[in-house]
């Protein structure tokens, strides 16, 4: 069995290349199946969500290929419908696969997506908006069929910004006929990630104003190269490292831009932090402040992705925290790991109250989802003694070498095997 293990209690110094972002790539992979041709993805991360969506393309035919970082996927030739169970069941973004699917063939099957243990994920209102836009969903247990005689566009307003509902209508409207009107849109910079490659191959999706997308169905879309943006999760997980063990770092291509909510609450407690045109240098090198309420939001609140990576930090700094979570109802997780290893984290619904100020001890702790895995590493990184972090496979789903990067940042981190 793998796991990473961590000699604490040192700060952070140094530099790291921030890798490709998880939630572009995925999306704008999809998006591939609507080209009857090549695409090039450069910048492109490997990590397993990744390495699952290749398995999800070559099912229905379309083949991939790796040269470095670059990705090549050709859908020439799509020659199935169905995405198998084993990979739909593993990672739930497969679930924008729909849109995709239906607008190349008129037709997918595919299992209820699974993913991350992080609460209820229905997906009612991308199989809502699909529908309106022609398509007819038949459900036998747990497998589902959506079929379409030529999808059309239409008014869709969606009851939430959804990341995943917006990239699965978009996906669904770029060959449709006729305009489709997005409101109440998600506006995440992986949205605009996705809109930017499709206008790239020859989509016509304009933003007449913030919530609202609308796309204009084009007959085809050509081949194309895109370079995918850097991660802003994961820039944010090494700036709260930082801002968690002190120190000094440079996060080199990390989107500062698409970071300010991330940035500003770091300010707040106590890091120096500089915009470069490279990057981002972050700095904590006095006392680290709790910053008193934090709540997660859609883009641009703070990301719920890095609220778990936040309570590692929260629980050390000086004074209590409050953090409410507004997106996922179960993203805390990973607070009974935390408190075995010293913190003093009390969730109460939505909301998880902290007392700060707490001497983390190094423990054998276990990851069960991907962004509470970052927050146990982080963790280790800052406590005293040994920290075994297991449940690896859930971290590499979104990072592509957890390890190499704190180490990058001097942190005495290794990969172990378990016989
Ligand atoms: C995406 C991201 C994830 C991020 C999240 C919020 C990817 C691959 N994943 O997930 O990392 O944390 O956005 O920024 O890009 N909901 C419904 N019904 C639906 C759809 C969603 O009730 O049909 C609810 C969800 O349960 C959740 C909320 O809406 O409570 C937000 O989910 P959504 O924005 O769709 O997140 P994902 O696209 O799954």
């Amino acid at each position: 069995m793998r796991y990473i293990q961590i000699k604490g209690g040192t700060s952070l110094h140094g530099e790291v290349a921030i890798q490709g972002s998880k939630n572009a790539a995925l999306p704008i992979m999809a998006a591939c199946l609507l080209v009857r041709g090549v695409t090039v993805l450069k910048n492109c991360p490997a990590i397993s969500d990744v390495f699952c969506m290749c398995s999800l393309l070559q099912s229905v035919g379309a083949k991939t290929e790796w040269d470095r970082d670059a990705l090549r996927i050709d859908a020439s030739h799509i020659t199935s419908c169905r995405l198998p169970e084993e990979f739909v069941t593993k990672m739930r973004s497969s679930v924008i696969l729909a849109g995709a699917m239906l607008g190349r063939c008129g037709e997918v099957c595919l299992h209820t997506p699974g993913g991350c243990v992080i609460g209820d994920r229905p997906i009612d209102w991308h199989v809502r908006a699909l529908e309106q836009m022609g398509a007819v969903f038949e459900e036998e247990g747990r497998l589902m069929t959506a079929r379409a005689q030529g999808l059309r566009g239409g008014r869709i307003v969606l009851p939430f910004p959804s990341v995943g509902a917006t990239e699965n209508v978009i996906l669904a409207a770029a060959l449709a006929k006729g305009r489709t009107d997005i409101c109440g849109c998600a506006m995440e910079p992986e949205i605009l990630a996705l809109c930017a490659f499709l206008n790239g191959a020859g989509a016509r999706i304009v933003l007449p104003e913030r919530g609202h997308i609308r796309v204009s169905g084009v007959n085809a879309l050509r081949e194309s190269e895109y370079r995918v943006e850097p991660d802003r999760i994961v820039a944010g997980t090494c700036l709260i490292g930082v801002l968690a063990a002190g120190g000094r770092a440079f996060l080199r291509n990390a989107p500062a831009g698409q970071l300010e909510s991330v940035t500003a609450l770091a300010g707040k407690m106590g890091a120096r932090l500089v915009k470069t045109g490279e990057g981002l240098y972050v700095e904590r090198t006095g006392r680290l402040c709790a910053p008193g309420f934090v709540e997660t939001g859609v883009y641009p609140a703070f990301p719920t992705d890095l609220q778990s990576p936040l309570l590692a930090a929260l629980c050390q700094a000086q004074g209590q925290s409050c953090v409410a979570e507004r997106i996922f109802n179960g993203r805390f997780a990973v607070a009974s790991e935390l408190n075995r290893m010293g913190a003093s984290i009390a969730v109460d619904g939505c909301c998880a109250r902290m007392e700060g100020g707490c001497r983390l001890l190094g423990q054998d702790v276990t990851a069960r989802e991907l962004r509470g895995g970052a927050a146990l590493v982080l963790a280790g990184i800052c406590a005293e003694g040994t920290t075994r972090v297991y449940g690896r496979q859930y971290i590499d789903r979104g990072y592509e070498d957890i390890v190499r990067d704190f180490r990058c940042l001097g942190a005495d981190i290794d990969d172990k095997t378990e016989l």
